[in-house]
């Protein structure tokens, strides 16, 4: 079946000048797409506007302590310090996709249940006692855990401790900003009741487990030149956010590589130093690092080492974009 259009005399049949077809089509909405542009449509290779950046725990930490003093969870929702990648016209975003923070809770506090439909994720630096209720079962948050919220399940955190916790958040807050699908509400309670509490959970990745996964991982078959030894804790439930578990033996040195995937990277043993761009990151224990698409990275382990990596590779892989390449 074809459909022939009747066009009628119309003001274009007099226009003699591209120009004025361009001033012409701009009132019905339309752009020539063969002109050049200030922001140019496509570009030789990928580059992202977000910078590399290093957040050292050491002098997070006191800051985190002082919010421990003069702010209460009565007030801060969340008592954290978002990690703002250096940008300009950037107000929160880490990297593209995702959003990290350090968030710390007292003793005795209770951070009020919400929900959203960004994922989100809680890599614990330091806490004993500390659990997050999900859709009303309690999770142990223990140092080396990483406690999943996927989008729209409700969450809230507590402290049953003796000392004040910290833990790294991320979410995918910055793509659910791109894409629009956002939804984000209170409890109606503020606190979900009687929670159940379960120590084995797909919300929860022990650390236990995986350090038995490390430690069963061969370097040269779980990791490989670039990443090392690695395991990939990935929930099918938030496939925005590819979670792997770096382990790397002291005098570990990676080869240097360029990747279609922003990550972040959360120490929670040992120091190293990872060159990212023009950057050259000597961290250690509790570090915040990011590496943005299209970069030269290389990492490097002092002594031995164990890093979580958050990333949009999953993301990448799933649109057709992601790519790893070796490099100099
Ligand atoms: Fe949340």
């Amino acid at each position: 079946m074809s459909e022939v259009l009747e066009t009628s005399p119309s003001r274009y049949d007099t226009i003699t000048h591209v120009d004025e077809l361009i001033r012409a089509i701009d009132a019905q909405n339309c752009t020539p797409g063969w002109v050049a542009r200030p922001q140019p449509l496509m570009w030789p290779a990928p580059r992202s506007k977000f910078v590399p950046v290093h957040w050292r725990y050491a002098e997070i930490r006191p800051a985190l302590l002082a919010a421990g003093r003069v702010i209460g969870t009565d007030l801060a929702e969340r008592r954290n310090f978002v990690l703002r990648n250096p940008i300009e016209g950037n107000d929160f975003a880490t990297t593209r996709t995702l959003v990290g923070a350090y968030q710390s809770i007292l003793p005795g506090e209770r951070a009020r249940s919400h929900r959203h439909s960004s994922h989100a994720l809680r890599v614990i630096i330091e806490s004993q006692g500390s659990y997050s209720v999900v859709n009303g079962k309690r999770h142990p948050m223990e140092t080396g855990d990483i406690v999943l919220t996927p989008g729209n399940h409700w969450h809230g955190h507590g402290h049953d401790g003796d000392a004040q916790a910290f833990w790294f958040d991320c979410l995918d807050l910055p793509l659910v900003h791109l894409l629009e699908p956002m939804k984000a509400e209170d409890h109606p309670e503020q606190w979900e009741q009687n929670a159940e509490q379960v120590d084995h959970s797909p919300m929860r990745i022990e650390w236990a487990d995986t350090e038995r996964r490390l430690a069963a991982t061969d370097a040269g078959e779980g990791g490989d030149a670039f990443f090392g030894k690695t395991v990939d804790v990935t929930s099918a439930l938030m496939p925005t956010i590819t979670i792997k578990v770096h382990h790397w033996a002291a005098g570990w040195q990676g080869k240097a590589y360029r990747r279609h995937a922003n990550a972040i990277y959360v120490v929670l043993r040992g120091c190293g130093v990872s060159a990212v761009g023009d950057e050259r990151f000597s961290w250690s224990f509790g570090d915040v690092f990011v590496a943005p698409l299209g970069v030269r990275v290389a990492h490097a382990a002092h002594d031995d080492a164990v890093l979580v990596a958050l990333t949009d590779e999953g993301l990448m892989a799933f649109c057709g974009y992601d790519a790893l390449e070796a490099c100099e």
